[in-house]
């Protein structure tokens, strides 16, 4: 299945599409459920597209009614330079009014193993089901110039299929420990977006969306939904090759 592909000719004008539209589909779930869940990426890229949240269209978004996940987490304190919900919390919670109890953080202090058994229950336990597996409303993903994506990496595939829907992965490089949800949970969401700027992506994004042969042993070409919508927001660096 070929993915939707929106392009912009710079990062903040694709960040302020996919903004746009995250914003007038969470406002409308909203009015068809209790409350939606939500799983956000880190590292740089959402960045600007917290930015834009905060700048432009908070006010419009009833974050009340919206609980807030995370793809995955570094092992590190939240206070920590590594950390996504430390990221979250500077370009987006801080500028948001959204409810205490709406923050599910990884707790990337914690055990390793015993935060992926404790934040897997807390996903379980309040993300609705399809499938018998949690299904988020809207997963935000980046990729990595490895082809990585929440912190499944390249080395470490079985975490697409594993059955657990949290895992322990260890970052190829610098061997940083991380919390990540798994392929499963993630391909279960009705609405995957990734984010992905920059000339240095634009090979293996033309890879991946092309579907060569090679893209296979890249976890970002293996985010297929079973049910839901998968959309590549890409700027025109990122979208050269394809
Ligand atoms: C993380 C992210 C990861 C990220 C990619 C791209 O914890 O690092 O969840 O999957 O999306 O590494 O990162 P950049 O946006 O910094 O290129």
């Amino acid at each position: 299945m070929r993915p939707d592909i929106i392009t912009a000719p710079d990062a903040e004008q694709t960040a302020d599409q996919m903004a746009q539209r995250v914003m007038i589909y969470l406002n409308n779930r909203i009015t068809q459920t209790k409350y939606v869940s939500i799983a956000l990426s880190g590292g740089n890229t959402p960045k600007l597209l917290f930015q834009i949240f905060s700048d432009k269209y908070s006010t419009q978004i009833q974050w009340q009614r919206i609980h807030i996940y995370w793809c995955d987490e570094r092992c590190v304190p939240p206070d920590h330079a590594d950390s996504n919900y430390g990221m979250t919390k500077q370009y987006l919670l801080n500028h948001n009014t959204i409810p205490e109890q709406n923050i599910h953080r990884i707790e990337g202090e914690s055990d390793p193993i015993a935060e992926t058994i404790r934040y897997a229950k807390e996903v379980n336990t309040f993300v609705k089901t399809i499938r018998g597996l949690p299904a988020f409303d809207w997963i935000l993903l980046g990729m990595g110039e490895d082809g990585h994506t929440a912190s499944i990496f390249p080395d470490q595939m079985e975490l697409l299929t594993t059955e657990k829907l949290t895992a322990v992965a260890v970052h190829p490089q610098s061997g940083q420990k991380r919390i990540t949800l798994t392929g499963r949970i993630i391909n279960n969401a009705d609405w995957i977006t990734f984010l992905v700027t920059g000339n240095n992506k634009a090979e293996l994004v033309s890879k991946i969306l092309k579907q060569d042969s090679l893209s296979l042993n890249f976890p970002a070409a293996k985010v297929e939904p079973n049910h839901g919508r998968l959309e590549w927001y890409l700027d025109s660096e990122a979208a050269s090759r394809i």
